[in-house]
């Protein structure tokens, strides 16, 4: 395993070349914006500059790990010789069903095909390529070159020889492999994201505040972030869609998504990324000010 590309160059994408590159793989990086794969590759130097700062890398294995990234922004090209994609496309349904057409028509035949998706049925995704038993979930977590984890799904018919290479190839990155079967939410996200929306219920229904319900995770549940920090920060959008997918998928009310989350992403209001969710961020700042609308009067 020497060629790996990896397919869409936002966070996620760019944390997963980041850090292939960094254990020496080749990495092909595509996007079929080439802004966007201009401000992939920055991030990606920023990110390694916090680590040479921390001593954690050298100037010279920065150097070398920006070496072994290539960008693409045509999908045929960026695969010719891949023995592994990772798709880190958008969190939609259609677009990774006609991706994994694509790739299953101009990959090599012994290519393996993996999905960062966090939601979607891998078992769906396997069924429109003529691979099935080479196609694999490998969910990392953001941001990317920090998690240790990587949640590795099986899709029915993935095979054991590709379950098993996938989870060594995830411990040689420095990571912690756990496989886990084709479910909603997988595991990560049908834990995660029930307690994200219970907080914006939380929020809702005016038992708390904003930062008090943070506290309240943080300090009680010695939670890095809180939840409505954490919401923020995975994107607002992308918790809709995720818990779309389990209330679909469990067709179970318990996963109703919170009215004031469908309210938040229809007002573009998606968190880190539009620059307001819970919280408003300055560009630049660090500081966690609360969203005007939060604020206690
Ligand atoms: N690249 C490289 N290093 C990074 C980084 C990045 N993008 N972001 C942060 N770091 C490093 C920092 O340099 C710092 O390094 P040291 O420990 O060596 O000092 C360390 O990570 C901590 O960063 P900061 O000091 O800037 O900030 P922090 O202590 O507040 O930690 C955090 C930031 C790691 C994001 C922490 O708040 C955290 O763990 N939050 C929870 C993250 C989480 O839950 N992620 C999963 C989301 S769910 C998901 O991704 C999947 C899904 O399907 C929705």
């Amino acid at each position: 395993m020497k060629n790996i590309s990896v397919i869409g160059s936002g966070t996620m994408g760019n944390g997963i070349a980041h850090v292939f590159a960094q254990k020496g793989f080749s990495v092909s990086l595509i996007d079929i914006s080439e802004e966007q794969l201009k401000k992939a590759l920055a991030t990606i130097a920023k990110n390694l500059d916090r680590q040479v700062a921390k001593g954690a890398l050298t100037e010279a294995d920065k150097t070398k790990t920006l070496g072994n990234i290539k960008t693409f922004s045509k999908v045929e090209e960026g695969v010719k010789n891949a023995d592994l994609v990772v798709e880190a496309a958008t969190e939609n349904m259609e677009i990774k069903l006609n991706l994994f057409r694509q790739l299953d028509a101009v990959c090599r035949t012994a290519c393996m095909l993996a999905s960062n998706t966090s939601s979607i049925s891998i078992t769906k995704i396997a069924s429109v390529t003529k691979r099935a038993d080479q196609v694999i979930g490998m969910h990392f977590m953001n941001p990317v070159p920090v998690m240790k984890l990587v949640e590795v799904i099986r899709g029915k018919q993935t095979s054991d020889a590709v379950t098993r290479t996938i989870m060594d190839l995830s411990r040689a990155l420095g990571k912690v492999p756990v496989e886990v079967n084709d479910a909603p939410g997988f595991a990560a996200n049908r834990i995660l994201m029930p307690m994200l929306n219970e907080a914006i219920f939380t929020l809702h229904e005016g038992v708390s505040g904003v930062e008090e319900i943070d506290t309240v995770m943080k300090l009680g549940m010695s939670h890095p972030m809180g939840p409505l920090q954490l919401a923020d920060f995975i994107g607002l959008d992308v918790c809709l869609a995720i818990i779309n997918v389990l209330h679909q998928g469990f067709t179970d009310e318990k996963y109703q998504p919170c009215p004031l989350l469908v309210e938040m992403v229809k007002a573009g209001e998606l968190g880190v990324k539009s620059g307001k969710g819970f919280y408003s961020y300055a560009a630049g700042s660090k500081e966690l000010v609360v969203a005007d609308r939060f604020k206690k009067k």
